[in-house]
């Protein structure tokens, strides 16, 4: 401060000389006193650029019209009250002064060239990779260069929209704004431009732009993925994990993951307006406790998760099996069940025993076991759920043949030329072939299937059971009874004997009891009459068949 204050002093001593002289100077001197044009009046020039200066006086005899000036100068043309100079290489704001003598005074007349220049860089700083929707962010815009700055405005853009305007401050010169990012701004290019305004110079507006910038936004919700998964997991089965969330934006752009323990499960996701649902189906390898299925998503490096514990357990079929397939009879069989550790099992029949312990049965084979299943029921309890798995598995008991009385009936009696049915079945494992011939001719006879009686069938059979484990014979007699014309008169003279017979003892009755009537006899006779004769006609119809 202390230094200015001389300065000062000599500054206002020099402005009351000078107003003094003025004053001093008489009017018409004044008046008279010539002066000095400069042309062009302050002009603009673009740096680096040349300007031709006519200083110009309107004395008569104006002599010694000379341009001061700092820059390269030329004289280029002259006239008796003009010269014209060339500057060239402007490159800085600059005050030029025309002088010449007019009747030996000195004249002088000055003007300011101002020097204007693009701005060297227009740039506008880097955006955030990813911006949440509804927060705000910064656009920054740095000018270098750029001239003169009183005319130099810095616009920042959205598209083709201003969002802001202001002048350009400082070097390099910053110009900020707060946006808020909105859904819209998803893609938007933001710019910065540069306007130097010298159109009241005549000179035009002249604009420079940065690169635009795209922005990305993203909407990510504060709740968590919603995951819907089995709690419990089986080893090689394939199970379904569906994750799902709304209010995503942009959806697309979300990265889904599912995860069992360290496993990445495939996924296919299916989007719908914000909205997305991944689904993977998968299938485990090994057993693991306490393992978790998670599910992130994760979107402009923001991200939501959600975890679930499961239990992935390992569950086989009990084993059931038979110390032998096929017994004999008589034989000892043991059926054994055995499952994993952990797992109970349960055999029909066996006492329940403690999980991991295999259930035993031990059985004499019978007959009756032949084709009996056995089935094991295994239990295992995961994550507060009783699993249940069953097996079974089936006994072959070798037995037989053996020929049952009630169906193989001893005694047939049968008449010739009828359609009739041998029965005799056998039983045994495995089914016996059942024969029946007869004694003495050998002759066979099917079993279970019509066949027709001949008179030569009559006789005594032999009826075979055989089978791999050998063989059993019953005895089975057939009667035939023959039916041809001398039965049927040996019949009638039966018949016709035991009438008489019985008309005999009638007669004797009636004869012996006088109350009785011989209407009876009559009839007696008549009815029996035509029984005797039906017969023959009824066998006389049936012989041609
Ligand atoms: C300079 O100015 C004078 C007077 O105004 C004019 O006559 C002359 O032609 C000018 N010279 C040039 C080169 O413009
Ligand atoms: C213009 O002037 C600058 C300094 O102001 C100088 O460095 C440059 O060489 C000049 N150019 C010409 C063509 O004279
Ligand atoms: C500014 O714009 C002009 C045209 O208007 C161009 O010639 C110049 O190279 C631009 N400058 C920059 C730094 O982009
Ligand atoms: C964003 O900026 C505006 C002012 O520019 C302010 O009112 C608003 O609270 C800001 N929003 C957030 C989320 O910061
Ligand atoms: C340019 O700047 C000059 C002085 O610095 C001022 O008079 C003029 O009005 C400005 N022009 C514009 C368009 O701002
Ligand atoms: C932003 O610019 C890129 C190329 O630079 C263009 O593909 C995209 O369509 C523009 N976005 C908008 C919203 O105009
Ligand atoms: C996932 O899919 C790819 C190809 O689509 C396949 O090669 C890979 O084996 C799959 N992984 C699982 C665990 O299924
Ligand atoms: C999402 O899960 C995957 C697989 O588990 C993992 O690699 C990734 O780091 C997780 N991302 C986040 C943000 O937790
Ligand atoms: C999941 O298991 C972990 C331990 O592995 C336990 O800390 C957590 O509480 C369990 N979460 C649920 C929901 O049971
Ligand atoms: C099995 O039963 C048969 C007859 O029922 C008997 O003869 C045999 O001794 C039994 N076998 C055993 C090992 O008890
Ligand atoms: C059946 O099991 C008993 C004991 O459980 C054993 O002594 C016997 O040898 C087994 N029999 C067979 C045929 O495996
Ligand atoms: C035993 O199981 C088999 C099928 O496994 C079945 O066909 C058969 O009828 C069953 N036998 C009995 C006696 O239940």
């Amino acid at each position: 401060m202390v230094p200015l204050g001389p300065l000062l002093w000599a500054r206002q001593s020099l402005l009351s000389l000078l107003l003094l002289v003025c004053c001093l100077l008489p009017p018409g001197a004044q008046g008279q006193a010539s002066s000095l044009r400069v042309e062009p009046q302050d002009p603009v020039v673009p740096t680096g650029g040349s300007l031709l200066v006519n200083c110009s006086a309107d004395c008569p005899n104006p002599s010694q019209i000379a341009l001061e000036t700092a820059l390269s100068k030329e004289l280029v043309d002259s006239g008796l009250s003009w010269s014209a100079f060339q500057l060239s290489n402007v490159t800085s704001d600059s005050k030029i002064i025309c002088s010449s003598f007019c009747s030996g005074n000195q004249i002088t007349s000055t003007t300011g060239i101002t020097v204007y220049r693009l701005p060297e860089r227009v740039e506008l700083a880097p955006l955030p990779p990813w911006q949440p929707v509804g927060d705000n962010f910064t656009l920054r815009c740095q000018v270098w260069g750029g001239a003169p700055r009183a005319n130099l405005t810095v616009v920042l853009l959205r598209g083709q929209k201003e969002l802001s305007r202001q002048p350009a401050v400082g070097e390099p010169a910053e110009v900020t704004a707060t946006v808020p990012a909105s859904r819209e701004d998803y893609g938007a290019n933001f710019s910065c431009r540069t306007e130097l305004d010298l159109r009241h110079q005549g000179l035009g507006l002249f604009e420079n732009s940065s690169t635009s910038r795209q922005l990305r936004t993203f909407a990510l919700p504060m709740t968590s993925p919603h995951l819907t998964a089995p709690h419990i997991l089986e080893v090689g089965k394939e199970f379904t994990v569906d994750c799902s969330l709304d209010g995503v934006f942009p959806v697309w752009k979300a990265q889904v993951h599912l995860a069992l323990g360290d496993q990445m499960l495939n996924l296919t996701v299916l989007r719908h307006r914000d909205a997305f649902t991944a689904t993977a189906m998968a299938t485990t390898r090994e057993e693991q406790e306490g393992a978790q299925i998670v599910c992130n998503v994760t979107l402009g490096g923001d991200s939501r998760e959600t975890r679930k514990n499961v239990t992935v357990y390992r569950f086989e079929e009990p084993m059931l099996y038979l110390s032998k397939d096929s017994v004999l009879e008589g034989t000892m069989v043991n059926v054994t069940c055995k499952a994993g550790t952990r797992v109970t099992v349960k055999l029909d029949g066996a006492p329940i025993m403690a999980p991991g312990q295999p259930a035993q049965l031990q059985i004499n084979a019978t007959e009756s076991d032949d084709g009996r299943n056995f089935s094991c029921n295994a239990r295992l309890e995961v994550g507060r759920k009783i699993l249940h798995k069953n097996r079974s598995v089936q006994l072959s008991v070798l037995y037989g043949p053996k020929i049952d009385r009630a169906k193989c009936p001893q005694h047939w009696m049968w008449k010739e030329r009828s359609y009739q049915v041998l029965e005799c079945q056998a039983r045994g494992n495995p089914a016996p072939t059942m024969n029946c011939s007869q004694e003495v001719s050998k002759l066979n006879v099917p079993v279970g299937i019509p066949f027709l009686v001949k008179l030569y069938h009559n006789g005594i059979y032999h009826c075979q059971a055989v089978s791999s484990q050998g063989m059993t014979t019953v005895e089975v007699v057939m009667e035939v009874q023959d039916w041809n014309a001398r039965s049927v008169t040996i019949t009638m003279a039966v018949l016709v004997v035991l009438g008489l017979v019985i008309i005999t003892a009638a007669l004797l009755y009636v004869f012996g009891v006088p109350k009785r009537s011989g209407m009876y006899h009559v009839k007696d006779r008549s009815t029996s009459l035509p029984l005797t004769s039906e017969q023959p006609d009824g066998l006389a119809g049936e012989e041609p068949s």
